[in-house]
């Protein structure tokens, strides 16, 4: 508590209430303190000597300390709008001397980039880009493309559907069964063949999603690229001249591919093509599991029936397809050992990719 000999008398208060139009931001909040802060302001000392007065003058006193209360409070009021109108000039609030927070550069994710690269080189030739949805139902994702109605893939612990167990999808070929998560970007084959005629040439790029477990080498959320040429007279030897130039345009002029048979439901032959192994040439390294090899995609000729679901006539026409997963490659080109580094959004791994392509 203050001294009494601090306490100032209603006379000085009045000098100092006629100080008030004159300060500065900070001075008024000071002085404003000062006067009226509720511990140690100078009018609440004065009201707290109230008591100690003669009773006659408690009255008469009480009521002049109020009134020099009332006016410096609208004192004050009035200089903190005057101020406030003013604030650019007298009263700066940005504290300009602060240090800038560092500039962040984005970049493109490293998917991204295969992505574009792999559309940007199929473009190039004359393929068109095509999307379709993520949420397809039985018909588009399997029964279409020629899976059997009980294929291990429908499988819930393969698939992501959405809606229950209904009814089993059957194996007559029409548009229904239960809506899932696609598992492939094949069923905008499908869509696409729907949309008009043939010819197609169309490269499809987007997510897909399975029922797996979020490991090393798998992401339940993943990207793919499928390709589709569908014409008349078109062979399985357009498809290894295709793809191999696109390998070459991808990993180098002096790239070695292979075909491999393989199996897919919606192709007929199928195939997977290998690269020759970037990282040893060949002789087998980590990168390639020692094979000397790297998987690049899935192809094949497209099954006549595929054709005569989406209601091209398979006697006049013929096409290839192929799809392939643009993380994975990712992996490869930069070196990437585990996939779940891509998908995780860490941005100690993606920051190294900032200001890179576009
Ligand atoms: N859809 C196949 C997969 O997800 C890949 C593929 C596409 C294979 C087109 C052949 C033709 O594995």
């Amino acid at each position: 508590m203050a001294e009494l000999s601090d306490i100032p008398t209603l006379a000085e208060l009045e000098a100092r209430l006629n100080a008030v139009p004159g300060l500065d931001a900070q001075a008024l909040e000071a002085e404003s303190i000062a006067v009226l802060g509720r511990k140690s302001g100078a009018l609440t000392a004065i009201l707290r000597r109230i008591p100690t007065l003669p009773v006659e003058e408690r009255r008469g006193f009480g009521a002049a300390v109020n009134d020099l209360k009332r006016r410096f409070e609208e004192a004050f009021a009035a200089r903190r709008e005057l101020l406030g109108d003013t604030a650019g000039a007298s009263a700066p609030r940005l504290d300009l001397t602060m240090p800038a927070r560092e500039r962040w550069r984005g970049g493109m994710h490293p998917v991204t980039r295969v992505v574009r690269d792999v559309t940007e080189i199929f473009r190039r030739i004359g393929f068109a880009v095509a999307t379709g949805p993520e949420v397809e139902d039985e018909w588009y994702n399997f029964l279409a493309l020629n899976f059997p109605a009980d294929h291990p893939a429908m499988d819930m612990h393969d698939t992501l559907y959405l809606e229950p167990a209904g009814e089993p999808a059957g194996l007559e070929v029409q548009p229904g069964g239960r809506l899932l998560l696609r598992t492939h970007t094949s069923p905008v084959q499908i869509r696409v063949m729907q949309a008009g005629p043939p010819p197609y040439r169309v490269i499809i790029p987007g997510m897909c999603y399975r029922n797996d477990a979020f490991d090393p080498s798998h992401a339940p959320a993943f990207h793919q690229i499928e390709g589709l040429a569908v014409d008349e007279g078109i062979g399985f030897v357009d498809l290894k001249a295709t793809l191999t130039y696109f390998a070459r345009q991808l990993f180098g002029q002096e790239t070695v591919v292979r075909f491999r048979p393989s199996f897919f439901p919606f192709t007929e032959p199928s195939a997977e093509m290998d690269v020759r192994c970037g990282v040893c040439g060949g002789g087998g390294c980590p990168a390639c599991k020692g094979t000397g090899w790297m998987e690049i995609l899935g192809c094949g000729m497209v099954h006549p029936r595929v054709l005569d679901n989406a209601g091209v006539d398979s006697e006049r026409y013929t096409g290839w397809a192929f799809g392939m997963g643009p993380a994975r490659m990712a992996m490869n080109r930069y070196g990437i050992p585990d996939i779940r580094l891509l998908y995780e959004g860490d941005m100690r791994v993606l920051g190294q990719f900032a200001g890179g392509g576009e």
